[in-house]
């Protein structure tokens, strides 16, 4: 819808059914950049008749917030500026969860594991029974040596944070959400996002 979206065109899709199966009445995202996931999510809780979305990020840029609040999705978008694991910043989004709502969490910013690890802590408590914190592009841990990736990325990338934090908070398991349908032999999706889905199960 007119704004650049940073994402792997089959995570999109992939998360548009989870959306649907899960009807969450708000998502957080971490991480805005050109503010086009924040669009994406907006309009399929448009067309679902339900939801608003938070975005999170540290910088949000004059031209990318003038864009993002002159588009028709706005109506369901509200806009953080600050550092997505800082106290204040998690307070802030706290504050605006009404009682009862159920609450979705993609974590898109900063994607070193310290950071993913400090996000995945401080949002634990605000995602909903069944719902999930989703640590978007542990795809990084396949790629070292490829164009613009740093040597670290084996062991410092949000895969390596999410299997940190499970292990550590017995609330959450990473859990694929499944396919509504295969009748092919591949069982594992194409994606950037390797071990993201963290499930809240209690
Ligand atoms: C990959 S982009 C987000 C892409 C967006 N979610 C999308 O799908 O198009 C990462 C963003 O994270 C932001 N960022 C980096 N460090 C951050 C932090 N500590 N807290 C919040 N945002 C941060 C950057 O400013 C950048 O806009």
């Amino acid at each position: 819808m007119g704004r650049p979206i940073i994402q792997l065109p089959e995570d999109m899709v992939h998360t548009a059914e989870v959306i649907w199966a899960l009807r969450p009445d708000l998502i957080v995202e971490t991480g805005i950049a050109h503010g086009g996931s924040l669009i994406y999510y907006a309009s399929l809780f448009e067309a679902m008749g339900n939801g608003r979305v938070i975005g999170v990020d540290i910088e949000i840029r004059p031209h990318n917030r003038a864009a993002t609040e002159a588009h028709p999705m706005f109506k369901r978008i509200e806009m953080i500026e600050g550092s997505s694991a800082a106290p204040e910043i998690v307070a802030q989004v706290r504050a605006r969860i009404q009682p009862g709502e159920k609450v979705l969490v993609l974590l898109d910013s900063n994607h070193t594991k310290q950071h993913v690890l400090d996000e995945l802590r401080a949002y634990a408590e605000l995602v909903s029974i069944g719902s999930y914190l989703v640590a978007t592009d542990g795809i990084m841990q396949n790629v070292v040596g490829a164009p613009r990736s740093a040597p670290d990325w084996d062991w410092n990338n949000p895969q390596q944070a999410a299997i940190a934090f499970v292990a550590e908070d017995s609330r959450f398991v990473i859990e694929e959400p499944s396919w509504l349908f295969n009748e092919g032999v591949v069982r594992e999706r194409v994606t950037y996002w390797p071990k993201a889905f963290v499930k809240r199960i209690r």
